[in-house]
């Protein structure tokens, strides 16, 4: 089936079909903008621009909303990585499982300290990390275990932390993409031993810049990672440990704090954008050549991403399509850590992990921002399936809310963003 098969006047009223941006970050702007700008002038009139109390009540505000009894900050999401490998010990000689599938930060973390990652395949339906595969890969040399709860879903910690028990090592949490992210009710970062969060602008909990944080349960682990992201220094001038400068901005912090009191809403707002991409895709006779993402029963998804895979090696061809009609789209990621030119020298090869390389070539993140609109939604799938020369189902149960025609056909002026990580 090709592109070119609707009708001209269904043709006609397609191209009043608005452009979809990936991300609108300037919609969450707009609502908070005079909030956002007294808090970044209270920052400035005080002249206190790293650490101070604004990151103080931060810290304290997300350990409350986490529900964790420590929350330190930090300069990036990379950074939290890296310092939770340093307070944890991992050094030269030391391995550490991970996924490939997941932002390059993950791994790293783990090169920068002289520590070599192996590389876990994934559950080829959450994209998570293969428990039975991390099992397989833990060695004697194992010194931590990184779980990566990829695209807002939380990795299955039922199976993960008995392995990293029975191994008797840590068990670091990339929560990045994840925050409010729950497990049989608890949320991630407070699972294992450390939970590294970022508040890259794209993220759910997003800053003006680049900002971390990371949560622990362990009084000895946090007052390590306090004194790692301050050169080690306690006090000034007098180094118990080698640490970095990973000190997070006053801007960032108080900005992070007018945004996380909305977090909540934010995310049951993407939760409900995900559960109508279900719909709108089950309204059309889409199921040979596009997967949708499921949702999880044991704990909270967070819809950091909306990943939808496309068969018969279409998705770049209909990530084309998409683009020429305004319609945001990204692959989180193109090529998979194993088989990137910078850890060639591990000697991994293409094949080596063949459910991850499969992702790589077939998924797509469509928009699933919490201001995204119901007939921007509509729009996306309308896209998809005329790219498929897919009409909507003659039969079944249309609900009359959602899977009506759109009947909002006019055109806007939308933005597609340049998104990374
Ligand atoms: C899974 C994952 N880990 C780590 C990071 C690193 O976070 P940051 O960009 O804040 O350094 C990101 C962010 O892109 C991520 O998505």
């Amino acid at each position: 089936m090709s592109s070119g098969t609707t009708s001209a006047s269904t043709q006609s009223s397609q191209d009043l079909l608005p452009a979809v941006p990936l991300l609108a970050l300037d919609r969450q702007y707009a609502v908070l903008r005079d909030e956002i700008q007294v808090a970044i002038a209270r920052v400035c009139d005080s002249g206190r621009f790293v650490l101070g109390p604004d990151v103080t009540a931060l810290e304290e505000e997300l350990a409350r909303a986490l529900d964790v009894p420590h929350a330190i900050s930090c300069a990036s999401g990379s950074d939290a990585l890296l310092l939770a490998l340093m307070a944890i010990g991992v050094g030269p000689g030391d391995e550490v499982v991970l996924p490939s599938y997941t932002f390059f930060a993950t791994a790293s973390a783990v090169t920068r300290l002289g520590a070599t990652p192996i590389f876990a395949d994934i559950d080829p339906t959450t994209y998570l990390v293969d428990p039975a595969d991390v099992r397989r890969k833990v060695s004697r040399r194992c010194r931590a275990i990184i779980p990566v709860h990829l695209f807002g879903r939380t990795a299955d910690m039922d199976a993960l932390l008995p392995i990293a028990t029975e191994a008797g090592v840590p068990l670091v949490e990339d929560a990045a993409q994840s925050i409010l992210s729950s497990w049989h009710g608890r949320c991630t970062g407070g699972l294992g031993d450390i939970g590294c969060f970022s508040f890259y602008p794209t993220k759910n909990l997003g800053g003006v810049g680049d900002g971390g944080f990371l949560t622990t349960t362990r009084d000895d682990l946090a007052r390590s990672l306090r004194l790692l992201r301050v050169h080690g220094m306690e006090p000034r001038y007098y180094h118990e440990l080698i640490g970095i400068n990973s000190r997070l901005d006053s801007i960032q912090a108080a900005v992070l704090r007018v945004k996380l009191p909305h977090l909540d809403a934010w995310t049951t707002q993407r939760q409900a954008n995900a559960a109508r991409y279900r719909e709108l895709f089950a309204s059309y006779d889409l199921g040979g050549q596009v997967t949708v993402p499921t949702d999880e029963s044991r704990g909270r998804h967070v819809w950091n991403q909306y990943v939808i895979r496309v068969a018969d090696g279409r998705r770049d061809e209909l990530r084309k399509h998409l683009a020429a009609h305004g319609v945001g789209t990204e692959i989180y990621y193109p090529v998979p850590l194993h088989v990137q030119k910078c850890f060639a020298h591990l000697g991994w090869r293409p094949g080596d992990l063949p459910v991850t390389e499969r992702a790589a070539d077939e998924t797509l993140a469509l928009p699933i921002f919490p201001e995204l609109r119901v007939d921007e939604q509509h729009t996306v799938v309308v896209r998809i399936a005329e790219f498929f020369g897919v009409a909507r189902r003659p039969v079944g149960k249309p609900k009359a809310a959602t899977l009506q025609p759109p009947h909002f056909l006019r055109r806007i002026v939308g933005r597609a963003d340049e998104v990374i990580s």
